[in-house]
This record gives C-alpha cells, structure tokens and sequence, in this order.
C-alpha cells in the first residue's frame, strides 16, 4: 500500500461527513425539487426492477465524488430515481460487500460499504428497502424462496466502530447516538405490508433471521450446523447487516428481504458456488417472484399513503 493510498484513506476516514456531504449534495443537484421516500437495494436478481421505476434519472456511482464503486460482477452501480408503483424511489443498483474493501486502512472498508445509506439520509431518505441473495439454513426453505427478514445477526465488524460521527438523524434532525439500539430495526408495520405483498406467492416466502458473515468462502459443515443449531439463523449471506445498522442509527425505517438462492443440507453441506447463485438469480420464475413482490409492497405502500406513511 502506497503512502498515498493511506493519506487518502486516512481523509476519508477523517472528513467522513464531508465526504458524505459532498457527495449528497451532488445527487441533490439533479433531483432539484423531486422527494425521493424509500431507498430500495436493488441487490443480486433485481437489476431488472430498475426497469419498473418510471422516468428514472440515472446517475452512475462513478459519477458521484468519494461513492464507492462495485467491482463485483452482476451489480452494475448506477442510482436510479423515479417512481415504482407510485412511490418516489431512489433505486441502488449495486452495492459494496465488505469481502471487497476488508483490506482497506483505518476501518474505511465499512465505512465504504455503509456510504450510499449515507447518502441517501442526507437526502430526507426515510424508509430503507434492503435485498440480498443468501443460503438457505432453514430446512423448509428451497430454491428461489423469499424470506423477509425479522431480525439479523451481524458478524461483520459493526458500522458504528470507531470515531463517533456527526450525523443527525432524518426522521427528528437529532444527533445520531453511539449506542444504537436495534431491538425492531425492521419495521413492524413495514414487514407486515411485506408479508401481504408476498401473500400470493404460497408457501413460498417466509419469515426469518439473517445472519451476515464476511464471506468471501462459503461455510463449511461445521459451520453451517452451528449457524442452524446453534444461532438459529434461517439464512446467511454476506451483506445488508451493516447497512440496517447505519439506516437506523440515521432513524430511518428498515424492511428487508433475502432470496435464498441455494439450501445447505442437513448435514451441513452447502454445495453454493457464484455461479449456481447467480444462475438462480437470473431465472425467469426466481425474478419474477422477487420483483413482483417488490412492486406490490410499493402498491400498498403507495395506498396506505395519506393515511399513516410518509
Ligand atoms: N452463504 C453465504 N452467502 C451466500 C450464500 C451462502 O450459502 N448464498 C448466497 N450468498
């Protein structure tokens, strides 16, 4: 590592606000007066729901000063801000994982990972739509499944380590604390309208906890029986925690799905390589699943408008 890449490591760890600041105030130059309410992940298999945001202004990660790129095939970086069934979005089509930046100096690689959420609550962003792709733990679940995320189990190094920034939150304007509680980080009513939404997709989607690992292997059989038997994880994956972490230190309000792109065995096999993931993920009955859901939690959403929501 070059002393030059540390001095730039170390500003951004140093002039992290600023950064973010900077970087929020690019994207809003061009929304002028448009008010996007959710960011939504458009994780692995999702890509195409882009397609479903109207009138979309698309700007590029690379675009934007100090966004972090994607390097991993299949998630293409690009915001994409318009409205999905009604509801003012701004779409992230790819994200940073830790296992990409874990090398990073001075903590930057979460700090990396966690910037478009970020981003996003400078913006007024106030609710959270977060998607990933993850191991099947739970023996009832098979291929292609949804499972909307109740809780989580964060074994990636927590967002909030290390210098305590000044953020304040969206929803009060309020300092952010240190010590964020995240009992409910998923929003209750939010979870329900996404249960409705999936209703139709019949013993297809589920309920569970998602357990974030750093990745980049996947797990061996010990580890997949403890993370079954022991922690009484449903599924695994590798990003997402870290996010919810920061949405709700910002105040935001979170709701989360996982496809389940491949199911580890009883006895603890987990057969996953990227490739079969993303062969799932890019099957037409897998995404349509995903993105038909998607649009009617928005449809719901975009109805329970005016009443409760904002
Ligand atoms: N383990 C961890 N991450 C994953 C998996 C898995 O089996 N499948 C997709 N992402």
């Amino acid at each position: 590592m070059s002393l030059h890449s540390l001095e730039l490591a170390l500003d951004f760890r140093d002039n992290y606000e600023a950064k973010v600041a900077s970087a929020a105030d690019y994207v809003k130059n061009k929304l002028r007066e448009y008010k996007p309410i959710f960011g939504v992940v458009l994780g692995s298999g999702l890509g195409e729901l882009a397609d479903s945001i109207k009138g979309a202004t698309v700007i590029s990660y690379e675009e934007i000063p100090n966004f972090p790129t994607t390097t991993v095939p299949g998630h293409e970086g690009k915001l994409l801000i318009g409205e999905l069934e009604g509801v003012p979005v701004i779409g992230l089509k790819g994200r940073k994982h830790y296992y990409e930046v874990a090398d990073e100096p001075f903590n930057t690689g979460i700090l990396q990972t966690v910037f478009p959420v970020h981003v996003l609550a400078e913006l007024g962003v106030s609710n959270y739509f977060v998607t990933n792709a993850s191991g099947g733990l739970n023996q009832d679940y098979a291929i292609g499944d949804i499972m909307i995320i109740f809780s989580h189990i964060n074994f990636l190094p927590n967002a909030l380590l290390g210098r305590h920034h000044n953020f304040s939150k969206v929803d009060d304007t309020s300092q952010v604390w240190r010590f964020q509680p995240m009992n409910g980080a998923y929003d209750q009513q939010l979870t329900q309208m996404l249960s409705q939404a999936g209703s139709s997709h019949k013993g297809r989607v589920h309920k569970g906890i998602y357990l974030a690992v750093t990745g980049p292997t996947y797990e061996t059989e010990g580890e997949s029986i403890a993370f079954r038997e022991g922690l009484k994880a449903d599924a695994v994956g590798m990003s997402t925690t870290s996010e919810v972490i920061v949405a709700r230190n910002r105040g935001m309000r979170v709701v989360g799905m996982s496809c389940i792109t491949n199911v580890i065995s009883a006895d603890g096999t987990n057969a996953a390589n990227h490739e079969e993931v993303k062969a799932i993920l890019e099957s037409p009955a897998v995404k349509d699943r995903l993105s038909s859901t998607i649009r009617k939690f928005f449809k719901l959403y975009r109805e329970s408008m005016g009443s409760s929501q904002k």
